[in-house]
């Protein structure tokens, strides 16, 4: 492992806006698509259901997520797919061909396994979804929506994450971290040879999205990868704004992973004085 972790220059980052993207749910192509079954829609959604990295899928994916894969395929965003990355309690993660043989990751939400209450109660307070209501559907394809636009505003603050390509329905695509030998590792699969560097550039990427108005919600060791020398951060479906009630309690929480992360990496750390450094200076309080 390096000893730079990717730090951008700041002088290259743009100032975040203060306005908040509308975000969309209304109904997808992909719905319209998994409703009309055209025969190539069929054969799209046999082939895949033949494939093997597809098999354990075959209960859990319903025709609307089908239709969201042949959609992007269309589309052109993915031009193969192949093994799953991770399958976890929420989405399973898989491997994938994009155009100009670039790879990509694509991330499949499972609507019928989602703890879609809990997702909606991350929802809560965000600018870009008031007046959502409580369909489950609605609140799947409004977090899709979400974790796209995080990614894209934390990479506009400077915080090196996975380039959001595109958001169909209950499936993201999204800029592949990994080489030939796999998938990036995450942090705490690797060695830190340096975890000093480390913790500034996490610190530094927790303040930067701080002060973009998200806050991670998940942030551990475990969304966190290397590549490259760099770190990237992932997983940001539940990150919450600001203006989310318990955004504090959130904020805390990452910090209290990060820092304790650290500490057994032998750095002598505070929960507090990270959080001290995340929120100075104070983002503005007025930001919409
Ligand atoms: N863009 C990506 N490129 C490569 N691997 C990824 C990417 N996104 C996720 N992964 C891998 O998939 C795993 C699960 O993805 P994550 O977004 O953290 O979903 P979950 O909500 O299941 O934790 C990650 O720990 C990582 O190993
Ligand atoms: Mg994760």
């Amino acid at each position: 492992m390096g000893n730079e972790y990717g730090l951008v220059d700041p002088d290259s980052v743009e100032t975040p806006g203060d306005e908040w993207e509308e975000i969309d749910v209304s109904d997808t192509e992909a719905d319209r698509i998994a409703r009309k079954r055209d025969r190539e829609f069929n054969q799209f959604q046999k082939r895949i259901k033949d494939a093997d990295q597809f098999k354990v899928e075959q209960s859990v994916f319903d025709d609307a997520t089908f239709a969201a894969l042949y959609k992007l395929v269309q589309d052109g965003h993915v031009e193969a797919f192949g093994g799953p990355i991770s399958t976890g309690k929420e989405a399973n993660v898989y491997h994938a061909l994009g155009p100009d043989d670039t790879e990509v990751a694509v991330k499949v939400y499972r609507i019928n396994a989602s703890n879609f209450r809990q997702m909606r109660d991350y929802l809560e307070g965000d600018p870009r979804f008031e007046g959502l209501g409580g369909k489950k559907k609605d609140v799947v394809l409004a977090w899709v929506k979400k974790e796209s636009a995080n990614l894209e505003r934390a990479r506009k603050a400077g915080v090196r994450v996975p380039r959001p390509i595109a958001a169909e329905r209950n499936v993201l695509v999204m800029e592949y971290i990994g080489g030939e030998d796999g998938r990036a590792k995450r942090l705490g699969e690797v060695h830190v040879e340096n975890p000093e560097t480390a913790y500034e550039v996490m610190r530094e990427y927790m303040r930067r999205l701080y002060s973009a108005g998200i806050i991670h919600g998940d942030l551990s060791e475990y969304n966190v990868v290397f590549h490259e020398g760099q770190l990237v951060v992932i997983d940001l479906g539940q990150s919450v704004t600001v203006h989310h009630p318990n955004s504090r309690g959130f904020l805390e929480r990452d910090c209290r992973n990060v820092a304790s992360f650290f500490r057994r990496q032998g750095l002598e750390v505070t929960d507090d004085e990270l959080f001290e450094f995340v929120t100075d200076p104070e983002p503005d309080p007025s930001r919409e």
